[in-house]
């Protein structure tokens, strides 16, 4: 990380510019800043894939390929299958699976934008099977298999101008496979001190994995979510800004409820319309896309 400077990237083995969202802390954005950091690049032009490496499989269910929603009989999540429980090959199978000798390729599990009129982007769907993948995934190679799996997509043909992957909220084997993998981080945090702390264990990992491994990893952006103008959450801002700073831009996203409405409705901002207004999320995420961009020198494609 030490040479890798502000608002530059890492161009991963594919050569296509792949970004893990993480953070071992659970509820801070993640799944939300993957999804509309996909939904906000493929706005403007990109083709992009996006992976649930979470074996919670939030992504998964916030596009609505999850279980539907009983409480409410008029929600598009309840038209939609749950991939979730399916009988055919899954993630699992692929990670476990040494991607350059075995059956079960990406490509075979991966949605496509086109299969569905509400995606905006490719997904790699998680399954209840990646439950075991902590299990399964215990040694030196399984933290390449993410690595090798898109090496062999990539060679296969299928062209991505991005890949997202939603991390776990873990430091586990999936996490590590995801930071190879990407070789960037946006790391997603809430203006508190249990993320601030969280933060800081997050550097240890990438910085091990960077020596283990012998690759850089950069920082590609933090996103302070859910922050309110309150003293304490101007205190963990200044934090952040010190900390990181110096190698990534800072997004600042509040509390907002079109946020929890395009998810409750199994979509990413750009693609959810409702009363509630979404000029701030739009807004941001899509700055967030301008700074990947930048950061991998690709442009905004024109429609
Ligand atoms: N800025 C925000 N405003 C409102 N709700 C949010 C915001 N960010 C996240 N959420 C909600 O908080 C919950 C946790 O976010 P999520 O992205 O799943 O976190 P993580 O992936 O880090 O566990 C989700 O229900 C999500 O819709
Ligand atoms: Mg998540």
């Amino acid at each position: 990380m030490s040479d890798v400077p502000r608002g530059w990237a890492v161009t991963p083995s594919t050569g296509v510019p792949t970004v893990a969202f993480g953070n071992q802390k659970g509820g801070t954005g993640k799944t939300t800043a993957t999804i509309n950091s996909a939904g906000a690049l493929a706005t403007r032009g990109h083709d992009v894939l996006a992976i649930d490496l979470d074996p919670q499989a939030d992504m998964t269910k916030g596009l609505g390929l999850g279980p539907g929603d009983d409480a409410d009989p008029s929600n598009p999540k309840n038209d939609l299958p749950n991939l979730l429980v399916t009988d055919d090959s899954n993630l699992l199978d692929v990670l476990v699976d040494n991607p350059r000798t075995h059956d079960t390729a990406l490509s075979e599990i991966l949605v496509e934008a086109d299969e569905y009129d509400h995606l905006n982007f490719d997904l790699v769907p998680s399954h209840k099977d990646m439950g075991l993948a902590r299990d399964w995934m215990d040694d030196a190679n399984a933290r390449l298999s993410l690595k090798q799996a898109l090496e062999v997509l990539i060679d296969d043909g299928h062209e991505y101008d991005f890949v997202l992957v939603d991390c776990p909220p873990d430091l586990s084997v999936l996490t590590d496979a995801a930071f190879i993998a990407a070789q960037n981080v946006f790391l997603a945090a809430q203006t508190q001190a249990t993320s601030r702390d969280a933060l800081d264990d997050l550097w240890d990992q990438l910085e091990s994995i960077e020596t283990n491994q012998g690759i850089d990893i950069a920082i590609v952006g933090l996103l302070a979510n859910m922050y309110r103008s309150d003293g304490q959450s101007r205190k963990f801002l200044e934090a952040f800004d010190d900390s990181w700073a110096s190698m990534a831009p800072v997004f600042r996203l509040p509390m907002r409820v079109a946020i929890q409405r395009a998810w409750d409705n199994g979509m990413d901002v750009f693609q959810w319309e409702d009363a509630n207004d979404q000029t701030v999320e739009r807004e941001l995420f899509s700055e967030v896309a301008a700074t990947l961009e930048r950061a991998f020198e690709r442009t905004e494609v024109e429609a």
